[in-house]
C-alpha cells in the first residue's frame, strides 16, 4: 500500500532539494547550522578504529563486544502529551534509528525477530541505513527490503536521512514501502482528528534553511517532528511540536560501566544522548540506535528498538480550546 503519496508540490520540491543535497555530498564537507562547514578527517579515525579493534582482539573483548551489539533491548516508553487529541491516546510507534543495516551481517534478521511480536500502528526511522557515510549503498537494499517487508503498521513507515546517508537512497528505499520525509509533511487521520508529522533532512552534515523552513510552518494540529539528530529541537518547540524523535549519537556505543558514553557526536545537551528529554513544553526521545557504526561493537549501551505509546495529558494552558 502507498501510504502519503508525494503531492505535485513535493515533487517539485524534491528536484530542488536532491540537487542540493547532491551537491553537498560532492563537497564532503560537514554543513553546519551555524553556517560553519568543516571537514571530516576519515583517514585518522578509521586508523584509530584500526588500531581500538586491534587491541579489544589482543585482550579478547572484541567478541563480547559484538555480542553486546547484537543483543538488542526492546524498550517500552510511555509518553504523556499535552494537548494529543483523544484519538490518538494509546497509539504507538515504533522507532528504529541508526540502523547502518550492512555494519553487522544478519542484523536484520535479529530486528524482525524483536519486532515480530510487537504491537505498533506506526513506524519511523530516524535515519543512518548504512555503516559508512559516502561510496555505494546497493548493500543494503537486500536487507531493508526484507525489514520493511516485516513491518506492518496500520499507519505506514516513515522515515528521514541521516548522516551516512545519500540522497540516492530515497527512490531507491521507498519502493520497499518507506515514506521518505525530507523536509515534507504528512498528515494521519484518525477519527476525525489529525497528527501531523514532519521530518527534516540531516542537519549534522547537510543543514539548509529547508529543514527550517518546514519546521516553522504553522498548524493547529498535534505535530511530530522527525530528525536525525536533536540540533532542530529549540526550532520544532518554538513551532509548537509536542514530541521529537530522533537518534545519530548510538548513546555513545561505546560506553564505560553505568552507560557512561566515551564519545557521543552529541554537542548540545547531554541529556540528549539517550532517552527522554523535554525542551520548552515539547518531549524529547533520543534513541541509542538499534545498530552499530565505526566498529561493530557496543559495550554498556545496549542497541534498542522502542515503542513509544502516546497518552493524552490533557490540555496546556496556552493551547486552544
Ligand atoms: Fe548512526
Amino acid at each position: 500500500m502507498n501510504f502519503y503519496p508525494l503531492t505535485p508540490e513535493e515533487k517539485e520540491q524534491r528536484v530542488v532539494w536532491s540537487s542540493v543535497r547532491a551537491t553537498l555530498e560532492a563537497f564532503r564537507f560537514k554543513y553546519k547550522r551555524s553556517g560553519k562547514k568543516s571537514r571530516s578527517n576519515w583517514t585518522l579515525f578509521e586508523r584509530i578504529l584500526w588500531f581500538f579493534q586491534l587491541f579489544l582482539k589482543l585482550i579478547g573483548a572484541y567478541s563480547k563486544g559484538l555480542s553486546q551489539a547484537k543483543n538488542i533491548l526492546v524498550q517500552d516508553v510511555k509518553v504523556p502529551l499535552k494537548n494529543l487529541p483523544a484519538a490518538f491516546s494509546g497509539f504507538r510507534i515504533l522507532h528504529l534509528s541508526d540502523l547502518h543495516i550492512d555494519a553487522i551481517e544478519g542484523l536484520e534478521d535479529i530486528i524482525i525477530q524483536k519486532i515480530k511480536p510487537l504491537q505498533y500502528d506506526l513506524c519511523v526511522i530516524t535515519g543512518d541505513f548504512r555503516r559508512d557515510t559516502v561510496g555505494g549503498f546497493q548493500q543494503i537494499l537486500p536487507a531493508m527490503k526484507k525489514l520493511v517487508a516485516a513491518l506492518h503498521p496500520e499507519y505506514g513507515t516513515l522515515a528521514v536521512l541521516g548522516n551516512h546517508d545519500t540522497f540516492q537512497m530515497v527512490k531507491e528505499l521507498e519502493p520497499f514501502g518507506i515514506r521518505f520525509l525530507v523536509n515534507e509533511t504528512v498528515f494521519i487521520h484518525k477519527e476525525n482528528h489529525n497528527l501531523r508529522v514532519t521530518g527534516v533532512d540531516d542537519t549534522y552534515y547537510y543543514y539548509t534553511d529547508m529543514a527550517l523552513h518546514v519546521l516553522e510552518k504553522p498548524s493547529d494540529d498535534f505535530s511530530i517532528a522527525l530528525s536525525h539528530t536533536s540540533e532542530l529541537c529549540d526550532v520544532a518547540a518554538e513551532n509548537g511540536y509536542g514530541l521529537y524523535l530522533c537518534g545519530h549519537t548510538h548513546g555513545g556505543q561505546i560506553c564505560l560501566p553505568g552507560g557512561i558514553p566515551i564519545i557521543s557526536h552529541q554537542k548540545g545537551r547531554k541529556e540528549q544522548i539517550r532517552g527522554l528529554w523535554y525542551q520548552n513544553g515539547m518531549t524529547g526521545y533520543t534513541s541509542p540506535g538499534a545498530g552499530v557504526s565505526g566498529v561493530p561493537l557496543r559495550f554498556n549501551c545496549p542497541p534498542e528498538i522502542t515503542v513509544l505509546e502516546l497518552s493524552d495529558a490533557g490540555k496546556s494552558s496556552s493551547s486552544p480550546v
